[in-house]
């Protein structure tokens, strides 16, 4: 294998990522689930990466400390009145004093710009932990969950229900399209994604010759559909707007009678964490449709091939 194309590198969007790159962390990923734990912690032996969360995490940052323990490598967090960028010091200063330390940065903050900003000063790989844009490492998780259901990704078609605009819908629209998976959205025109974008969607599908479409009616969205997914009303930092989505969006949850519409082979995805009742039901996150954990277990998978592609040439693997 050749220097990794992404060594070096950071990861914003998904849309940093071509189609090509995509596919190889992918793959790597899958190839890294199939290594036992005891070839693998010497692959990143000695490295650090940095997380900083402004906002609440769970997954993101229980993954990210398991994942590059078992490489070898560590974690230091620090969270909340530990950093507070952009009223401490500005966010440049503090990139080039983590840098020193570390050999990758991580970030969840609800401020993409203050993210831009950060990777812009930094010396090391910058990676998005969750923005008020993008979720790009959920994205790869997703994608990765996906492709071991259904052994391919291309020519598949994914219905997103819910706040089309959100981070993980964005972001997981423009995994799906640079895979060759089309996608329908069921939102309520308050919620549905630009016309801009679902155009800029069939480009990033490119040769596939993906559609993107968005509809009012949740059960339109999800007809024959192979993967049915939604998230949370309200995205964190927007919690202003609680009652005015949950208006907007009780139509939309994703229950039994919307899943029988959908293929019956279909799965059923969120990014966790779920309010149940609410987005979706019981009996659906629940049943024997749903691959939830499948998912929040390959966020651990995929940032592995992520850091790995990041921060080595990937010496080894042949993908
Ligand atoms: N899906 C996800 O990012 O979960 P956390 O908010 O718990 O990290
Ligand atoms: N859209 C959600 C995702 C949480 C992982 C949020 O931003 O809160």
């Amino acid at each position: 294998m050749p220097v990794s194309p992404l060594l070096g590198r950071s990861l914003l969007r998904v849309t940093d990522l071509t189609a090509v790159e995509l596919n190889t962390l992918l793959s790597l990923a899958i190839r890294l689930k199939g290594v036992p734990l005891r070839d693998q912690f010497t692959l990143l032996r000695g490295r650090t990466l940095i997380m900083l969360f402004e906002q609440p995490s769970l997954r993101t940052r229980v993954s990210f400390e398991v994942g590059i323990a078992q490489l070898g490598g560590q974690a230091i967090v620090a969270s909340g009145d530990e950093f507070m960028l952009g009223s401490r010091e500005s966010p440049e200063d503090a990139a080039r004093s983590l840098a020193r330390y570390a050999d990758a940065i991580m970030i969840r903050t609800y401020n993409h710009q203050l993210l831009e900003r950060l990777a812009g000063a930094s010396t090391v790989p910058v990676i998005n932990g969750l923005s008020q844009q993008a979720h790009p490492c959920q994205a790869l998780a997703d994608l990765l969950t996906i492709r071991e259901r259904f052994g391919t990704l291309e020519g598949l078609r994914l219905a997103y229900i819910g706040d089309g605009r959100n981070n993980v819908a964005q972001s997981l629209a423009e995994a799906a399209a640079l895979a060759g998976v089309s996608i329908t959205f069921g939102c309520p025109a308050t919620h549905r994604p630009s016309d801009a974008f679902l155009a800029k969607l069939v480009q990033l599908g490119g040769a596939h010759d993906i559609t993107a479409r968005a509809f009012t009616s949740p059960i339109r969205a999800a007809k024959e559909v192979d993967v049915v997914y939604t998230d949370i009303w309200t995205s964190m930092g927007d919690e202003q707007y609680i009652e005015r989505n949950a208006a907007a969006l009780l139509s939309y949850q994703v229950n039994e009678k919307l899943m029988r519409a959908a293929a019956k082979h279909a799965i059923f995805m969120h990014c966790l964490p779920a309010h149940r009742g609410e987005e979706v039901t019981d009996g659906v996150i629940d049943g024997i449709q749903s691959v939830v954990f499948d998912q929040a277990e390959n966020r651990m998978h995929a940032q592995k091939a992520l850091l790995l592609a990041l921060l080595t040439d990937l010496r080894g693997f042949e993908l």
